[in-house]
């Protein structure tokens, strides 16, 4: 029957033996879930370049930890990425082999991509409750707002929220560290395929920073690519890092293992600022 098809039709010879492999290990994905192809990234208003070409291909769920010094353009990468209206980006996105790159903030947002931002905003007027239950129904859909707010208050007692948070307005009046909570239940809420955190742990208490972690790890085990940018090692001692990224004005100077966390730790960023240098930073 194989031999008949290839005869017949050889591009639905090679579709049946993917189906075939996809069925024998279904949870190996076909194509690469984030793709940046030589990503500059500059200021729209000033024009001013940030990000000098980064190259990266995230393929497997799992954490890609990207650290770098104050100002290296994590964060101005990490917005680009999810389309900010503030940068102008050349080069190419892909999610899940997409093109993404012309696409707005919501369409992103749509395909799977979502950021837990460094600075997350207040919404006036807006209780934490619509917010998640709208979330919840369009990403996980559920229909019912009950069970959307039930599976909320769970997400944020998994952060340490209380259900009275469920309340207020959207992160107006809420703690440095409340904030970057909500902002990753929020992320969870979404059931991303890719997730760009923005220092998820920065001003959040050390007994806190368990619940962080255990936050990252269940987007992990849900099939999320998470990519975390953290300044903080001891993040990293819960987690088990897939790759670790860093960066140095606006470059990715290396790529490797927990050991260049550990690096970090011993040595600071002096090595890193040679490596920029001989890739042609000034
Ligand atoms: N919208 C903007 N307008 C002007 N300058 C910007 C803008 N966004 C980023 N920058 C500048 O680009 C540089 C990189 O900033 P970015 O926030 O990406 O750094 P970072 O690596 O995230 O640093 P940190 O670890 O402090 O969060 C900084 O000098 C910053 O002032
Ligand atoms: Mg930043």
């Amino acid at each position: 029957m194989i031999l008949v098809l290839i005869v017949v039709d050889e591009e639905v010879f090679i579709n049946m033996c993917l189906h075939y492999l996809a069925s024998l290990a279904p949870q190996v994905r076909c194509v690469d879930l984030l793709e940046l192809y030589d990503v500059k990234v500059s200021v729209k208003e000033t024009g001013r370049r940030i990000v000098h070409g980064v190259t990266a291909r995230l393929t497997k769920p799992g954490i890609y930890i990207v650290m770098g010094p104050n100002g290296a353009g994590k964060s101005s990468l990490a917005n680009a990425v999810m389309g900010h209206e503030a940068y102008r980006v050349e080069g190419r996105i892909l999610l899940d082999g997409q093109d993404i790159t012309g696409l707005s903030t919501a369409e992103r947002a749509l395909r799977g991509l979502t950021l837990a931002s460094q600075n997350p905003e207040e919404i006036e007027g807006v209780r934490v409750s619509e917010v998640f239950a709208r979330i919840i129904k369009r990403f996980r859909g559920v229909e019912s707002t009950a069970e959307a707010l039930g599976l909320a208050r769970e997400l944020l007692e998994t952060l340490g929220l209380p259900a009275s948070m469920l309340n207020r307005e959207y992160m107006v009046g809420m703690s440095g560290g409340e904030r970057k909570k909500l902002e990753l239940a929020r992320v969870l809420a979404q059931k991303p395929k890719v997730a760009l955190l923005d220092e998820p742990d920065s001003g959040v208490d050390v007994e806190s920073l368990r619940l962080v972690a255990n936050a990252v790890g269940r987007l992990v085990d849900e099939g999320s690519i998470v990519v975390l940018i953290t300044h903080q090692p001891r993040l990293l001692h819960y987690l088990e890092p897939s790759e670790v990224y860093v960066m140095y004005n606006g470059r990715v100077v290396a790529v490797g293992g927990y050991e260049l966390v550990e690096r970090i730790e011993n040595e600071g960023y002096g090595w890193a600022a040679q490596l920029a240098r001989s890739a042609g930073a000034p």
